[in-house]
């Protein structure tokens, strides 16, 4: 029987040293110290020993299950680490290795026009200014030589806006051009006065690949006292070249605007076809861009200023245009549609 013991012992121990996970372990429990276990049976049979047999034998099967339940216990501390080792590693982090950039997202392409389409007009003594975007009816046309009942104010109608305050009902609208600002500049500031206002207009439209409710302008006006047509050529033509390139061609021609008298048309040569004709020219070899002209002595005498002491210029032309020109983007919607595809590229 001690030699059972031995026997029992000595694989116990082996097999043990074997177990690589709990489920092992408790099979080896079952095995050596289970109920239906070879020792067991040794220590149930005790009984049927003599006397002199069942202490020597007892004391070694006690001993023996001792020594079991003690490396049972320690195996399974044992595991119980490794495994706890092995769960760690997978959550380790590997400081060396190079972090992940956050996308970093940059000026939206319009912005960056504006940008440097104030650092030109600044450039040239132009004072950058802003205004509301909703605004009173007086500074979108009143002010411009827009009475009520105006033609020109279909073209650009826009959303009304019923607004009151303390002196009483007053209609506002989505302002439909940035010549609002210039009203409202002359109006606040003595001459001479030299301000550019960008911002976003809005019109009742249908948009397509060149049209949108929303879109940008520009609008300058200058006012001082010896102010001719010629400053008006002068300056636009230099924002041209300073925009385009020295090369690019730009041109006036007659066109009607009630806030100016002369008013003109600002075109640039085809950015296509260089002037020799194409579809996005549709063979003019020429592409307008905006308005300008003479401030009207209305317009002057409305803001608090005689006509026959000052002069003035105004112009007012699109932003969206622009790079559109300068970089042959044939689709308006592009700007707005979030497209990162697109918006990367600039
Ligand atoms: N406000 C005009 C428009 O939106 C553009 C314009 C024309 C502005 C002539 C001006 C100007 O300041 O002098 O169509």
């Amino acid at each position: 029987m001690i030699n059972q013991l031995e026997t029992i012992k000595s694989r116990a121990q082996m097999e043990l040293e074997l177990i690589k996970d709990i489920s092992g372990l408790e099979a080896w429990r079952v095995r050596y110290l289970g109920k239906k276990s070879d020792l067991t049976q040794v220590l149930r049979g005790l009984a049927t020993l003599s006397i002199e047999e069942r202490k020597s034998v007892g004391s070694a099967a006690n001993q023996l299950k001792i020594m079991l339940e003690e490396i049972f216990i320690l195996k399974e501390k044992a595991l119980q680490e490794t495994l706890l080792l092995a769960a760690g590693a997978k959550e380790t982090v590997d400081i060396t290795l190079p972090g992940r950039r956050p996308p970093i997202g940059h000026i939206h392409p319009i912005t960056q026009t504006i940008e440097e389409i104030c650092s030109i007009f600044s450039s040239m003594g132009f004072q950058i200014m802003d205004g509301p975007e909703v605004e009173l009816e007086e500074f979108n046309f009143d002010a411009l030589n827009i009475p009520e009942g105006h033609p020109s104010r279909d073209n650009m109608s826009s959303s009304w806006i019923d607004y009151t305050d303390e002196t009483g009902k007053r209609p506002m609208l989505l302002r439909t051009h940035c010549t609002s600002n210039s009203a409202r500049a002359i109006a606040k500031m003595k001459p001479p006065v030299r301000v550019l206002t960008p911002g976003k207009v809005y019109r009742y439209e249908a948009s397509d690949a060149t049209h949108t409710s929303m879109f940008h302008q520009f609008d300058g006006i200058a006012v001082d006292k010896n102010i001719t047509m010629a400053d008006l050529k002068g300056t636009l033509y230099e924002f041209v070249k300073r925009f385009f390139g020295e090369n690019r061609k730009a041109r006036f021609r007659c066109d009607f605007f009630p806030f100016v008298e002369p008013g003109v048309e600002l075109s640039i040569e085809c950015a296509v076809c260089k002037g020799s004709g194409c579809p996005l020219c549709h063979n003019s070899g020429w592409l307008e861009v905006g308005g300008a002209g003479m401030t009207h002595p209305e317009v002057l005498r409305h803001a608090g200023l005689d006509p026959e002491e000052y002069r003035s210029f105004a112009f007012g032309i699109g932003i969206e245009r622009l790079p559109m020109l300068r970089y042959g983007i044939d689709d308006i919607r592009l700007f707005y549609s979030g497209d990162l595809r697109f918006l990367r590229q600039f």
